[in-house]
C-alpha cells in the first residue's frame, strides 16, 4: 500500500484546539508529524487528569504504539525539547524508540531568542518570543544550523560563528553566552534520538497523520502579514515540511472555534471588546498556553474562514469549543462586508448542545461553506466530543 498522509490544520489564527483533534485521531495511524513551527505552539492535552502542554512534541504522545516525527519544515529549541522530554519521562512516556527528528529541521539557537527579545521592542508583532523568526530568518539567509550538523566535529564552532555575526552587531546590548548548560544538555538529547530523511523515511509508514501548528490566518504567506508567524502553517507546508508529493495528501481536516481568538497584534475583523468578550475569555479559558497571555476574543468569520478551506482544500471541518457559547442570546457570525466593516447574520444562541438551535447553526455552516462538519469538540476533555462520521 502506498503511503497516505491526513493533515489536521488549523482555519483561524491558532488555537482552535488541534492538539486534542489530533489526539483524538492518532490511533488510526502509525505516525504522527509536525512539518512547521517550533515551541511557539502549545497544543494542550488532557491526559489521565492531568493538563499537559505540548510545545515541541508531535500531540499523538499519548498513544505508545505510534511514532512521533518532527519534520523538516519545523524548528527545534533543544532546551525546551529537553525540559518537555523530562516532564513526559516523569509521566512514564518513553520517547527514546518513538521520537524521529528530520536531519532537516533547524536549530533555535540562544541568540535567536535573545534577538526576538530585541526586535520586538522596535517591531511589535506580538511574537510568543520563542525566537522562532531569527531561527527562520536564518534558516532562509542560508546560514541556519539543520540537525544533521549536530554530529559534526565543529558543530559548536559553527553554532559560535552564527552567534558572533549577531554579537558583534549588537555588542552594546550583551547578547548572552552561545552555549549555555541548557543548550548543550538539549544537544545531547537531540544526539542521542533517533534521526528520519525525509522523504524516505516516511514510506516505512502507510498513514500518518500531519499535525499543523498555529493557523491559516498567521501562515507567512497566505496569513494577515506582517502579523504572522514565520512558516506554513497550511497545507503547502505539509508538503514543504514533509517533503511528500500532493498525491500523498488524503483527508484534510480543517479545524475552527464556533468563534474565533487571536493572541497578539494584527487585524481581528470580528473583534469584541468589554464585558462579552471578557465573558469569552473566562468561559472558554481563552489565554495562551505558551505565553499565558489573554487571547483576543470575537465572532466568527465565515468570510476567514471561507479563504482558509479553499486554500487547504479542507475536506471536513471540525467545530471546537461549542460548549463555550452555551448561554449566549444570540450568536453572530461574520458574512460578508469589509475587513473594517463586516455585516454579521444573527443566529438565536443555544442553551445546552441538544439545543436544536446549535445543529441549526452547524447545518447552516456546512451549507454556507459547502464543507461537511464531522466532528464537534464539546470540551477540553478527549471524551467531550460528538462524532458525525456519516457527514465525513
Ligand atoms: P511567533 O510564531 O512566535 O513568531 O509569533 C507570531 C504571531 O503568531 C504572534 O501573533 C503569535 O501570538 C502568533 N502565534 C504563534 N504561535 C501561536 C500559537 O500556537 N497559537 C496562537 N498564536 C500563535
Amino acid at each position: 500500500m502506498s503511503l497516505q498522509i491526513d493533515a489536521v490544520l488549523g482555519l483561524q489564527w491558532g488555537d482552535e484546539g488541534k492538539g486534542k483533534v489530533v489526539d483524538k485521531f492518532a490511533k488510526g495511524y502509525q505516525a504522527v508529524a509536525r512539518f512547521q513551527g517550533g515551541p511557539n505552539a502549545g497544543h494542550t492535552l488532557y491526559h489521565q487528569g492531568q493538563k499537559v502542554v505540548l510545545h515541541q512534541i508531535p500531540s499523538g504522545v499519548f498513544h505508545e504504539q505510534i511514532d512521533l516525527i518532527i519534520g523538516d519544515g519545523a524548528v527545534i529549541d533543544p532546551e525546551v525539547l529537553w525540559k518537555e522530554a523530562e516532564g513526559l519521562t516523569r509521566l512514564g512516556i518513553n520517547l527514546r524508540e518513538r521520537l524521529w527528528i528530520g536531519t532537516g529541521a533547524h536549530l533555535i539557537l540562544p541568540i535567536h531568542k535573545w534577538l526576538e527579545e530585541v526586535s520586538e521592542t522596535s517591531q511589535k508583532i506580538g511574537t510568543t518570543r520563542r525566537g522562532i523568526g531569527p531561527a527562520y530568518a536564518d534558516r532562509y539567509a542560508r546560514r541556519g544550523i539543520p540537525i544533521d550538523w549536530i554530529e559534526e566535529k565543529d558543530f559548536y564552532e559553527k553554532v559560535e560563528n552564527l552567534h558572533r555575526l549577531y554579537a558583534q552587531h549588537y555588542s552594546h546590548l550583551s547578547p548572552p553566552s552561545p552555549l549555555s548548560e541548557e543548550f548543550q544538555a538539549g544537544i545531547q538529547l537531540l544526539r542521542s534520538l533517533r534521526k528520519v530523511d525525509l522523504p524516505s523515511g516516511l514510506y516505512r509508514y502507510e498513514r500518518i497523520l500531519a499535525e499543523g501548528s498555529q493557523g491559516t490566518m498567521l501562515d507567512i504567506f497566505a496569513g494577515t502579514y506582517p502579523y504572522v508567524t514565520s512558516s506554513h502553517t497550511t497545507i503547502a507546508g505539509v508538503l514543504a515540511g514533509l517533503k511528500v508529493s500532493p498525491q500523498a495528501i488524503g483527508k484534510v481536516y480543517g479545524v475552527s472555534k464556533v468563534y474565533t481568538t487571536r493572541v497578539g497584534e494584527g487585524p481581528f475583523p470580528t473583534e469584541i471588546h468589554g464585558d462579552l468578550a471578557a465573558w469569552l475569555q473566562e468561559k472558554g479559558q481563552e489565554r495562551g498556553s505558551t505565553t499565558g497571555r489573554l487571547r483576543r476574543c470575537g465572532w466568527l468569520d465565515l468570510v476567514a474562514l471561507r479563504y482558509a478551506i479553499q486554500i487547504n482544500g479542507v475536506s471536513a471541518l471540525i467545530l471546537t469549543k461549542a460548549d463555550v457559547l452555551i448561554g449566549l442570546r444570540e450568536v453572530l457570525v461574520r458574512t460578508g462586508g469589509t475587513d473594517s466593516q463586516p455585516t454579521y447574520t444573527a443566529f438565536p444562541g443555544w442553551q445546552s448542545l441538544s439545543d436544536p438551535a446549535f445543529y441549526t447553526f452547524v447545518r447552516w455552516i456546512e451549507r454556507e461553506l459547502a464543507v461537511p462538519v464531522s466532528a464537534i469538540s464539546t470540551g477540553p476533555e478527549r471524551e467531550a466530543w460528538v462524532s458525525l462520521t456519516s457527514r465525513s
